[in-house]
């Protein structure tokens, strides 16, 4: 019996699209003067409340992002035999050993060996001479007579991995993709010695790596092909109900991460932080079932004391600051646990006065600068959707732009955070913490638990631990071991670092009660140690540095970093 599941993906791809076409633009003709000028009418969508927040405005440069149809992949989960599948592309993980041969040179692993009977011995002649041994990372795709199938791919499992499952699904994503295949079938040359619960991970593993590897963001192309898949058959790793489910959550954590890459795609001049707050409203609509959303204008800001997001914020009166909170509750009522994800959400960073110059500044890639709430927004869209029972969680952002203006902070002011504690900013460009400082104690505020946030921090943190790792601060063990397993589940990598308070010494103020930057030494540590100081001693919290991760230099794209971690970590807090 196979399981078939319709997994459409992501439904979130007219993303920003609609928000962009929610102001219309006029021509129209001045009393005063013969000239035409461009007025903005704002839709119904933004009239029909009281005006508190400012109308996003026309995107700069005239690029409004295309809508891209969702794209629908269908994957069925079979015990059916390889060499009877007809379709496009037939791929088989392979581990290292799996290619193994006996001195006549034929494959011991038996379903190879049973394929390359079918292929008259053409797949063990070919694969030795594309030198493919199993390791991460090749892959071989040949055209060979004698199957159901056009193709068929060996890709290297190495050792087995969990991440090489994910790679696995990749791999047949980008085949897929050049030679315009449809229909797919993925399987494993050995399956052998794998628990049932494993399998189910594994075929998780697969579809994730297949879903966000098929995903391509053409929304600010003038061009673009459609990908071709339609159908993936996961053969060999079961069937049934429990599997199916499975498919559908991996489906729903993907939508998040796709999410999460193109709210980052997205440049400064389209995701405002006006856009980014009408994205988390649009989240709780769709899902207003379990989220609700709150935004707060730079007056309600004001209100709540927020001096320290503020002072970050005062630069960008075109673009003016949106804070976000979406709160999930369970459908069923009771809470066990409350958690808090806030994310850093700069949607451009520039360094303000201590503005971003010389090589290697990377300014031109700051519209990543948002990457944590994009992870902590990516979250809330799967949470949305899983619904799990017994948690509540706050998602929180305070969102800005750090320009430079007349009205903007200068080096040396000081500022005064929500919790009272004064900040003398010796550095424009460490602003992230300034806006995390009121969002922490917001957070604290909502009476959670636990806290994580997440941000594109330090230039640091990118110095230490490279790219495709992300740095954890925190002072709780407990905490540090829950999200380093969660990490572990949704293959994403962090590394703890320590919170040497020894080094607090650096942050002291001739005048404020601290300084904001405390030199180049240990710059990640102090970060997170500046942190500590808006975060009540009764929550467990854990700061995540995400400024590596969050982008591939290879793609040129952003990763979707966090969001399958924060997922995971909600769900194991969950009492589903
Ligand atoms: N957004 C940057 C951190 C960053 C830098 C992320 C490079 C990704 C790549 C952050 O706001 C920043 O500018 N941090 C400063 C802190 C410094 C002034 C203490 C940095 O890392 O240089
Ligand atoms: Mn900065
Ligand atoms: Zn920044």
């Amino acid at each position: 019996m196979a399981a078939i599941r319709v997994l459409s993906l992501p439904s979130s791809l007219t993303l920003l699209a609609s928000t962009s076409y929610s102001c219309t633009t006029k021509l129209r003709r001045t009393s005063c003067c013969s000239l035409y000028r461009l007025t903005l009418f704002s839709s119904s969508f933004y009239c029909n409340k009281r005006m508190a927040h400012s109308i996003p405005r026309a995107t700069l440069g005239l690029t409004h992002p295309a809508q891209i149809d969702p794209l629908k992949i269908s994957f069925a989960a079979k015990e059916s035999d390889l060499a009877e599948w007809k379709g496009d592309i037939l791929a088989v993980g392979v581990l290292e050993k799996d290619m193994t041969k006996d001195e006549s040179s034929k494959f011991v692993n038996s379903i190879l060996k049973k394929l390359d009977t079918q292929l008259g011995g053409l797949l063990a002649e070919a694969s030795s001479e594309e030198d493919f041994t199993g390791k991460v990372g090749q892959s071989t795709i040949l055209r060979l007579p004698g199957l159901g199938s056009k193709r068929v791919g060996l890709v290297g499992l190495g050792k087995g991995l969990p991440a090489s499952y994910r790679s696995l699904g990749e791999a047949v994503a980008s085949a897929a993709k050049a030679s315009q295949a449809s229909n797919v079938a993925i399987a494993l040359a050995s399956t052998d010695g794998l628990s049932a619960e494993s399998k189910l991970s594994t075929a998780s593993s697969i579809a994730a790596g297949m879903m966000t590897g098929t995903f391509e963001d053409t929304r600010f192309r003038s061009e673009s092909k459609k990908p071709s898949i339609k159908s993936v058959d996961i053969l060999g790793l079961g069937s049934g109900p429990e599997l199916e489910k499975k498919l559908k959550y991996t489906e729903e954590v993907c939508t998040g991460v796709i999410f999460g890459k193109e709210l980052v795609n997205a440049p400064a001049n389209v995701l405002t932080p006006g856009v980014l707050a009408e994205e988390a409203k649009k989240i709780a609509s769709l899902y207003s079932d379990v989220i609700s959303a709150t935004i707060l204008d730079v007056e309600q800001c004001k209100e709540l004391k927020m001096g320290s997001y503020l002072g970050v914020a005062a630069a960008a009166s075109e673009n003016p600051a949106h804070f976000i909170h979406l709160c999930y509750k369970p459908p069923n009522g009771t809470v066990k646990s409350k958690l808090a994800l806030v994310g850093k959400g700069l949607t451009f960073d520039s360094g303000g006065y201590n503005i971003k110059t010389g090589p290697g500044c990377s300014i031109e890639l700051m519209k990543f600068d948002m990457g944590g709430s994009a992870a902590v927004l990516g979250a809330a869209k799967a949470i949305g959707q899983i619904k799990p029972a017994g948690v509540e969680v706050h998602f929180i952002v305070a969102a800005c732009e750090n320009m430079i203006s007349g009205t903007g902070m200068r080096p040396g002011d000081i500022l005064t955070a929500s919790n009272g504690k004064t900040i003398e900013v010796n550095n424009t460009d460490a602003e992230g913490r300034l806006t995390l400082a009121d969002a922490l104690v917001y957070a604290c505020n909502q009476g959670v638990d636990k806290i994580i946030d997440l941000a594109t921090l330090t230039g640091a943190c990118v110095v230490a631990l490279g790219p495709s790792i992300a740095g954890i601060f925190t002072p709780s063990d407990e905490l540090a071991k829950e999200v380093v397993e969660a990490s572990e589940i949704a293959g994403e990598k962090l590394w703890r670092l320590p919170m040497e308070e020894s080094y607090w010494e650096s942050m002291k103020s001739g005048v404020a009660d601290m300084v904001n930057t405390g030199g180049r030494q240990g710059g990640s540590i102090t970060a997170a140690l500046f942190l500590k100081q808006f975060v009540d001693e009764k929550v467990q919290w854990l700061h995540i540095d995400m400024a590596g991760p969050v982008w591939s230099d290879k793609k040129k794209a952003a990763t979707g970093f966090g969001v399958s971690t924060l997922v995971e970590w909600v769900v194991k807090n969950s009492s589903s």
